[in-house]
């Protein structure tokens, strides 16, 4: 018996889509029927598409700013414009800024919270009038471990990720009624370019950020953490609305 696709041809956005949990989840997507606009601010997320593309899926890829409101209209306008409403939405684009605060750049603090917090609110406000019109849809954001237990030296992506989750449950309490689920995975370390390039302040106690590190120093695969956005998109996740679920070894339990 075979099964037919989970999304079968149903319109799918990914930010971050360039690279590591956005890209895996624009390729899990696109393996599961998905036909993907891929949304980055790198070039390189035109070679995700052409990934998807090349193996059989859909796909378009296209630049963007998830924090700025027109770039963010032009894209879901591009990829809509391709494959018709968007029925499901992963806002997986991130930054990360270590830093002592007496040290921090407020710019960097800034960057932050409109790349991780304005940016999922954008993409879930450009979608949101489609999804309605057309039956409803699923709006997966990524927060982070560091966002639930508030890790040192990352004051602004913390504040940012807790913001993610809660503007999760908010969104959820809005559509509820109205067939738009809304859900947010908040992951421990996933081995991508975001934690294999970090860039530590010098002077930083480390015994405080133990707690963030899983046991035997294991870290997530990105296919990990693209499953869970796969499953929570899906039908049979429909009962499944304003939840922050952990994908982190347990380090937040
Ligand atoms: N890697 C981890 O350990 C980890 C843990 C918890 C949460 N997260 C979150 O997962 C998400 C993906 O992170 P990742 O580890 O895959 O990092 P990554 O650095 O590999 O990918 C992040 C992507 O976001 C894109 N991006 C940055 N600013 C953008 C903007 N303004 N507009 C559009 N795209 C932009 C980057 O170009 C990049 O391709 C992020 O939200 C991150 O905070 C990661």
């Amino acid at each position: 018996m075979t099964t037919p696709p989970r999304f079968d041809g149903r319109t799918a956005l990914v930010t971050g889509a360039a690279s590591g949990i956005g890209r895996a989840t624009a390729l899990r997507l696109a393996a599961d029927g998905a036909a993907v606009g891929c949304l980055d601010m790198a070039d390189r997320v035109h070679d995700t598409a052409a990934e998807i593309l090349d193996a059989g899926g859909q796909a378009v890829a296209t630049t963007v700013d998830v924090a700025d409101a027109d770039s963010v209209a032009a894209a879901v306008a591009l990829v809509e414009g391709d494959f018709g409403p968007t029925r499901i939405l992963a806002n997986v684009a991130g930054v990360l800024r270590f830093s002592i605060l007496e040290e921090s750049k407020i710019e960097d603090f800034d960057l932050q919270l409109a790349v991780n917090l304005k940016g999922p609110f954008l993409m879930a406000r450009a979608v949101v009038p489609s999804m309605l019109a057309n039956g409803g849809g699923v709006i997966t954001n990524v927060a982070s471990s560091a966002g639930v237990f508030g890790q040192a030296y990352l004051a602004g992506y913390a504040a940012s990720k807790g913001g993610v989750a809660m503007l999760t449950r908010a969104l959820a309490w809005e559509y509820l009624k109205r067939n738009i689920r809304v859900n947010a995975i908040a992951p421990g370390g996933v081995d991508t370019p975001m934690t294999n390039v970090v860039d530590f302040p010098e002077g930083m106690d480390f015994s405080l950020i133990e707690k963030s590190i899983a046991p035997g120093n294991k870290m997530i695969d990105p296919s990990e953490p693209a499953g869970l956005i796969s499953f929570l998109s899906s039908d049979e996740a429909a009962s499944i609305t304003g939840t922050v679920i952990p994908i982190d070894h347990g380090i937040t339990c």
